[in-house]
């Protein structure tokens, strides 16, 4: 039996259709990716799984009395509680049943009774058998698989910043205990040691998961099966993702050939019945007409465009940074001081500690951060693009095109609509508010953001989460061509290796 069953599933926003008639079914065991291209309705679909979104056509079934376990969306990070306090939650009913337990306890003392005796036994049975007695050493394990500890379990969870913040909604989905886990793109805000410690637990997660991501060596270790959005179609594969590939090549090849098949079926029948309406075969041509109108029509195969991005360089071309002794962090250093030197025409990469200590180092040398020692040189003629890790946007309910006119007032909007076009977001996207494109869209509109102007210098700050496959390539491409000095933080080996000259490890 499924646990979970989708039936003709369709869905459109106004104009734009993302999938229709579409079925699969989930089984029990079953670790299922979900992927496609950016903008394909991955996010909608799992919404809609969740019934937050209602589907335009179709049905979703799932098995009764299951526990589904998904990101907690509403999580207030005003809640003055701390990290430790809000993972504690995920076993809000064992704390219930405990204070139960302990109130019988007093009951008990008082006026003794069998029975009462026998209750508290049966509590104490449960709580055992659920765990109760190690939720610690769990909550423990959790915390620093995923490198929370390096922030704190005590810190307050109105002290989080965003990466922050969602490592710890996931530290607490994976205690919950849940049948089933839905997971949109979890390795985003992971270093890659919490990323192995990911696979590990999910890949020994009893139950069945079905997981979005991008990240293509996370997805070949965690998966069984595949659900592709493609075409508007979504269609399941069995296999980890390189298999789908193959499978999905496969599927491909078989589809033009019967394209190609049927085209010609329909050239050479609509040919015998314009050379034969008139004369003596015309019942046999009303036949064949009779015939041509039944088949179901193949749709043509379409190839899409890859998207295009390059950055232009300043007129100036040479340009460096230099740090020395540079100690960043907020109240505290996080990090030993830092000595570095980037050049015109270097390529480097920061890796090696985990947490916030990238991005405070990025953000404190584009200076959007105070330091708190040492000394930063940019070279005179500097131009500085810096692609900021969070999708924040100051006003979510303006459009792409209005974002990117308020940043280049002097632009004429319709290379503006051409830019962000052949970066891949597709005209009517361009026109809705930016809260409603999808993560690798609003990724997107960052992207061109500095494709309008010319650099120096570009700084990314995991500038592939989100990105689908064939964004990631054009813009590895474009950062090899780019003459400029580049500094990058990544958690993606297979991105950047090969491009950079240099893996600074710090920390
Ligand atoms: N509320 C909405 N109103 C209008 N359009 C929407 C809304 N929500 C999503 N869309 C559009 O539906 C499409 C699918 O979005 P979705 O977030 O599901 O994509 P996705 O496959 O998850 O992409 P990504 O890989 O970039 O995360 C996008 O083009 C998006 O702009
Ligand atoms: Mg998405």
């Amino acid at each position: 039996m499924s646990l979970l069953e989708v039936k003709d599933l369709s869905h459109s926003f106004g104009e734009k259709l993302l999938f229709t008639d579409s079925s699969f079914n989930l089984f029990k065991g079953e670790h299922m990716g979900l992927v496609g291209e950016n903008g394909a309705g991955k996010s909608t679909l799992m919404k809609i799984l969740l019934e937050e979104e209602v589907p335009s056509n179709g049905e979703v079934i799932w098995q009764r009395n299951i526990k589904i376990g998904y990101i907690d969306q509403y999580l207030k990070s005003e809640e003055d509680i701390t990290i430790y306090e809000y993972l504690q939650t995920a076993y809000k009913e064992d704390f219930e049943l405990e204070k139960r337990l302990n109130e019988m306890y007093e009951k008990l003392a008082e006026d003794y009774t069998e029975s009462l005796m026998n209750r508290i036994g049966n509590i104490q049975e449960t709580l055992e058998v659920n765990g109760f007695y190690t939720i610690d050493a769990k909550i423990d394990k959790v915390i620093t698989g995923l490198g929370i500890d390096n922030f704190g379990k005590n810190t307050k969870l109105n002290n989080l910043s965003g990466g922050q913040h969602s490592k710890v909604i996931l530290a607490k989905l994976l205690l919950e205990n849940s049948d089933i886990l839905l997971l949109d793109e979890p390795t985003n805000f992971l270093d890659v040691g919490h990323i192995e410690w990911l696979i590990e637990y999910l890949t020994g997660f009893e139950g069945a998961f079905i997981v979005i991501s991008h990240n293509i060596d996370f997805l070949n270790k965690i998966t069984n099966c595949i659900c592709d959005i493609d075409l508007l179609n979504i269609k399941k594969y069995y296999g980890n993702y390189n298999k789908f590939l193959k499978l999905k090549e496969e599927y491909k090849k078989n589809y033009i050939k019967s394209f190609n098949v049927q085209q010609e079926y329909i050239k050479k029948t609509e040919e015998y019945i314009r050379r034969n309406k008139a004369g003596v075969n015309s019942k046999m041509a009303r036949g064949r007409q009779k015939q041509l109108d039944r088949v179901e029509r193949i749709d043509p195969p379409t190839k899409k465009r890859p998207p295009h991005i390059s950055f232009e360089i300043a007129a100036t071309e040479s340009a460096s940074i230099t740090v020395k002794d540079l100690e960043v962090g907020y109240d505290f250093s996080l990090l030993p001081k830092l000595n570095m030197t980037i050049n015109t025409g270097e390529k480097i990469v920061i890796s090696g500690f985990n947490g916030i200590g990238k991005s405070t180092l990025l953000k404190t040398i584009t200076g959007n951060l105070e330091k708190i020692s040492g000394y930063i040189k940019i070279s005179d003629f500097a131009e500085i693009g810096y692609y900021e890790q969070e999708l924040i946007w100051k006003d979510n309910n303006l459009t792409a095109l209005e974002i990117v006119s308020e940043h280049y007032p002097k632009l004429k909007i319709e290379k503006i609509r051409r830019e962000l076009n052949s970066a891949g977001i597709e005209a009517k996207d361009l026109t809705q508010p930016i809260k409603t494109l999808s993560g690798g869209e609003q990724s997107k509109v960052k992207l061109c953001i500095l494709m309008l102007k010319r650099y120096n210098i570009l700084i990314f700050d995991e500038p592939t989460n989100h990105l689908d496959k064939e964004t990631k390539k054009a813009l590895r491409e474009a950062i090899e061509n780019f003459p400029g000095a580049v500094i990058l933080v990544s958690h993606e080996a297979d991105f950047y290796e090969g491009l950079v000259d240099k893996v600074y490890k710090i920390g």
